[in-house]
């Protein structure tokens, strides 16, 4: 059972995952941070993050781990690295590799194997192309300003803007909702609003596989 949480920066996903996660008693991934992961790994390189050949080297040949929120690179916490301005300002080129989401979607899909094969992920084509078969999909959304207000302590407004155009118009796996996603604007929801939606479809969709 896959909870497939996807949408732009700043729409609530790791606050609403967090708490989806908390609530159904299931592990959480926030895949962004093993893109960003990737990141520091081609950073540290010296490499290009436009540069596919040189980024996929530096991705295949670090280890990277992910666990309750934490990310770490050849065994060191880079947790903190993972959330610099730099970071932000090259994930989205490191990420549209298509060879680079490869190797990271298998990190991703092994990583929920490794953790019982349940879990709340989110990210930007978690419903798409990571786990098609999810049994819950959601597809967070928010207006731009709010979105903005609610990253403004960790992205400049008009970088995060940049970061979700690239990401939305990228030819490999770009940010959209599946098909059979429901879409939920934030803006103007509480998190526990949210959270009982999703929590709402995961029961429902519990009960009637329980029924089939
Ligand atoms: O959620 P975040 O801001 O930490 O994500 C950072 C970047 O990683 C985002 O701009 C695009 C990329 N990303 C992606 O391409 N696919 C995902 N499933 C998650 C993140």
């Amino acid at each position: 059972m896959v909870i497939a949480i996807d949408g732009p920066g700043g729409a609530g996903k790791s606050t609403v995952a967090a708490r989806c996660a908390q609530l159904l008693a299931l592990p959480h991934l926030d895949t962004g941070a093993t893109y960003r992961a990737a990141t520091v790994a081609a950073l540290r390189c010296g490499a290009d993050p436009g540069h596919p050949e040189a980024v996929l080297a530096a991705v295949m040949g670090a280890a990277i781990r992910y666990e309750s929120g934490q990310v770490w690179l050849d065994g060191e916490d880079v947790t903190d690295a993972t959330r610099s301005a730099e970071v932000a300002a090259a994930v989205s080129a490191v990420s549209a590799h298509p060879q680079v989401r490869r190797v990271i979607v298998d990190l991703q899909r092994a990583w929920v194997g490794a953790h019982g094969g349940a879990a709340v992920v989110e990210g930007r084509d978690i419903g798409t192309v990571v786990f098609p078969q999810a049994s819950v999909k959601v597809f967070l959304t928010a207006r731009p300003e709010i979105r903005a207000a609610r990253r403004a302590a960790e992205e400049d407004p008009a970088a995060l803007e940049r970061r979700d155009r690239f990401d939305a118009s990228r030819e490999t796996s770009p940010l959209r909702p599946a098909a059979d996603a429901l879409v939920i604007d934030t803006s103007d929801l509480s998190v526990e609003e949210v959270v009982a939606t999703v929590v709402g479809l995961v029961l429902e969709d519990g009960r009637q596989t329980s029924c089939d």
